[in-house]
């Protein structure tokens, strides 16, 4: 039997990293971010002046990218890049913003591709991104495609943003967010949208408990499990 993957795929702000971390806690699953994978792309090109504007160069790097997910000594995330630290790198808007331009790089995918299919390893893999239910593992046993209200998702980002001393106004962010969704859903390579077979879980207004306990349950429930 082939081992099991949960999908989580969805916007940013949905909440997916939060409900993918806390679902495969409570399976004892492997776990997967793959945006983490492109935001290292991005990093790794700023640090080795790889030219941005040259996807079989960036797909090279990709290919090339040195590696480890691990947590730290509070049980959060860590990631190392070439045995660096770089938990705190990658999350800048400065490497997002990076992500998103290899992102849409069919080249850059095709090289992630193996990498990603890589973690799926006993007893089962929770992978979270935006087409790991249409591109990475169209066999997972569960694909949820988690949303929230762009209203939600840039209340989340404030707090997130106030709670580090930022402050930015609430309309601009719904603007950028907006601007976002339009982007990855209309870009040419691998779109976001729902796989067909994909379960939609809106969760404007729910807390992470039952977020969470809703996708084990469907987990549960399913076929292959
Ligand atoms: O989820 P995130 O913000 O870390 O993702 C970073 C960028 O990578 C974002 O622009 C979306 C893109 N991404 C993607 O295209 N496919 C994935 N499976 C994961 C992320």
């Amino acid at each position: 039997m082939s081992v099991p993957v949960i999908a989580i795929d969805g916007p940013s702000g949905s909440g997916k990293g939060t409900i993918a971390r806390r679902v495969a806690d409570a399976l004892g699953y492997h776990l997967l971010d793959s945006g983490a994978l492109y935001r290292l792309t991005a990093l790794a090109a700023r640090r080795h002046d790889v030219d941005m504007g040259n996807p079989e160069a960036l797909a090279r790097l990709a290919r090339s990218l040195n590696i480890e997910f691990g947590r730290d000594g509070q049980g959060g995330e860590m990631v190392l890049l070439n045995y660096e630290d770089v938990t705190n790198e990658l999350r800048t808007e400065e490497t997002g913003a990076g992500a998103s331009a290899v992102a849409a790089m069919g080249p850059v995918r095709e090289a992630l591709l193996e990498l990603q299919k890589s973690f799926r390893k006993p007893p089962g893999l929770v992978a979270d991104g935006r087409d790991m239910g249409t591109q990475v593992f169209p066999d997972a046993v569960l694909k949820v495609f988690l949303t929230a209200s762009a209203e939600e998702r840039a209340r989340r980002r404030h707090k997130q943003l106030k709670d580090k001393g930022i402050d930015v106004s609430l309309a601009a962010l719904s603007r950028d967010i907006e601007d976002r969704d339009r982007r990855d859903t209309e870009r040419s390579v691998a779109p976001l949208r729902p796989a067909e077979d994909a379960r939609v879980l809106d969760s404007s207004g729910q807390s992470i408990e039952t977020v969470t306990n809703t996708v084990l349950d469907w987990a549960e429930r399913c076929d292959g499990f």
